[in-house]
């Protein structure tokens, strides 16, 4: 299963690790400017290209004028995705022949599924490409750049995935200084599910697991320099099976209690989840971890049975019904939320409405939705009975109406109560400050800067349309309480 779409972003000096003595600016320090489309694995694996450079003396920057190395980090699940690609470098060459009137040059490099997916084809149809590097070789960065100096176009699209883990977690711990209170841990990566609607396997290639060792150090590390909240992700994040210390193999509930016994680390979730790997221990875990944030991301795509099937989904409506039933009873007040496809290949009214019924029946926090966009290579884009676009569009906007309303509902029903709120950063008016929910809304309230990564109680006074507002209880973190501070629930 993919991971949660997010908005496209750059990534910021602030979130990206600054390295220690080598990201100080000396006259060989060189910018780079990674700029972040997709999931939350682009956005770790940008971090983690930041982290490789840094030794090189590159230093973050927010600023694409200034960059001596751009890099856009792709994602290619839906539609355009190559297009997006090739007029953002159309951007880039004008950025480049500016800089080359003040003798100033600038090395250009593709990241991500679209280098993976169209490899040689990119640096053809954008001669400004040096370099083309598929997700799975991020740590061979400073070689695939010294090659391309030389002024040869370098592709590198292998998938090694075991090297890129060995080598990206050894650089990252020598890197990493500061980070941001929330951070993103890959754990897994890649799919065996071949939904028929679904490039990741093709482009992320075979599942893999890194190992628990491997995680364990790297959370750690990230306790040490201030993290509070961690995200395990992966494609298929609940298909987790890595080694453990012992030679046994360890599921995700095994390996999310282990984490919570990490001092510092408060909060864990992990995201993105397929229902057919969803196991009893995992559940368990729901119910046990006082860390375990009551949030659970898991697509269904289809409420009937007929487009799962077709789908390759591998399970039915009632299975999935069944599994809410079991994660209800563990975690009751766990926020749901999950993704949708509408307008698969020969999708029926009778079979929208049954996805609508499933979205009544469920009752999400929130959700993501998408119009079907065929996929090339997939099994999907070849089948009969493509919905017409128009279609497609009213079911969308169908879909999405409902899934407002439960969230509006889901979100006013958090109204007087007392919850902890993880202090994330500066909000949009001065004095304010933003955070997350256990339920991982956003939450805005005034506080002092200073609080910035500490976890507090507060009592939410007012509902608005994207964020929940809040009020402080006392300033005291949580966490140095009796602990843990359960959320009130009313
Ligand atoms: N068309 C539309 N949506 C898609 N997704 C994945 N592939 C496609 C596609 N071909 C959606 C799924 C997935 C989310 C990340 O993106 O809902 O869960
Ligand atoms: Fe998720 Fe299915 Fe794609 Fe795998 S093939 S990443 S399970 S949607």
């Amino acid at each position: 299963m993919t991971s949660r779409p997010e908005a496209d972003h750059e990534t910021t000096p602030s979130t990206v690790s600054a390295s220690d003595s080598s990201s100080k600016t000396t006259s060989n320090t060189r910018k780079v400017f990674v700029r972040t489309y997709g999931c939350q694995m682009n956005v770790y694996d940008s971090e983690r290209m930041t982290d490789v450079l840094a030794p090189e003396g590159f230093e973050a920057t927010h600023d694409l004028e200034d960059a001596d190395l751009v890099i856009l980090n792709t994602c290619h699940i839906r539609e355009k995705a190559a297009e997006k690609v090739y007029s953002e470098l159309g951007r880039i060459r004008k950025v480049k022949e500016e800089r080359a009137k003040s003798g100033k040059d600038m090395m250009v490099g593709v990241a991500g599924c679209v280098a993976q997916a169209e490899g040689e084809e990119i640096s053809r149809r954008a001669p400004i490409v040096d370099v083309v590097v598929g997700p799975q070789s991020y740590h061979q960065l400073p070689d695939l750049l010294q090659k391309a100096r030389g002024g040869r176009k370098v592709v590198e699209t292998e998938f090694d995935i075991d090297a890129k883990f060995d080598h990206l977690s050894d650089q990252a711990q020598k890197h990493v200084l500061k980070r941001a209170p929330s951070a993103f841990l890959t754990v897994q990566e890649g799919c065996d599910k071949f939904c028929t609607f679904c490039v990741v396997p093709y482009t992320r290639g075979a599942e893999v697991s890194r190992s628990v060792e491997q995680i364990v150090t790297e959370a750690e590390r990230m306790a040490a320099s201030g993290v509070r909240e961690v995200t395990l992700l992966g494609q298929n994040v609940n298909a987790y099976h890595g080694e453990a210390p012992d030679g046994s193999t360890w599921g995700l509930g095994r390996l999310l209690r282990r984490l919570s016994e990490i001092g510092g680390l408060d909060r864990l979730r992990y995201t993105t989840s397929h229902p057919r790997d969803m196991d009893d221990d995992l559940i368990e875990a729901h119910r046990d971890l006082k860390t375990l944030m009551p949030y659970l991301h898991l697509p269904v795509q289809s409420g009937s049975d007929r487009i799962l099937k077709s789908m390759n989904r591998r399970h039915t409506r009632e299975e999935y019904f069944r599994l809410i039933d079991q994660i209800r009873a563990a975690a009751p007040d766990i926020a749901l939320s999950g993704d949708f496809i509408v307008g698969f290949p020969g999708e029926t009214d009778q079979d929208f409405e049954d996805t609508m019924d499933l979205i009544r029946r469920v009752e999400y926090g929130s959700a993501f939705s998408f119009k079907y966009s065929q996929r090339p290579g997939t099994p999907g884009a070849t089948m009969e009975d493509q919905v017409p676009e128009d279609v497609k569009s009213a079911r969308l906007a169908e879909l999405q109406a409902l899934v407002s309303e439960q969230q509006k509902a889901f979100n006013a029903s958090r109204l007087g109560m007392t919850c902890d709120v993880l202090l994330e950063k500066k909000g949009r008016n001065p004095g304010q400050l933003v955070g997350k929910s256990p339920w991982l809304q956003p939450v805005q309230l005034d506080a002092p800067e200073d609080l910035i990564g500490s976890i507090q109680a507060v009592e939410i006074v007012e509902i608005g349309s994207n964020s929940l507002f809040g009020q402080l209880f006392d300033r005291q973190d949580t966490t140095q309480k009796a602990r843990p501070v359960p959320a009130t629930v009313v």
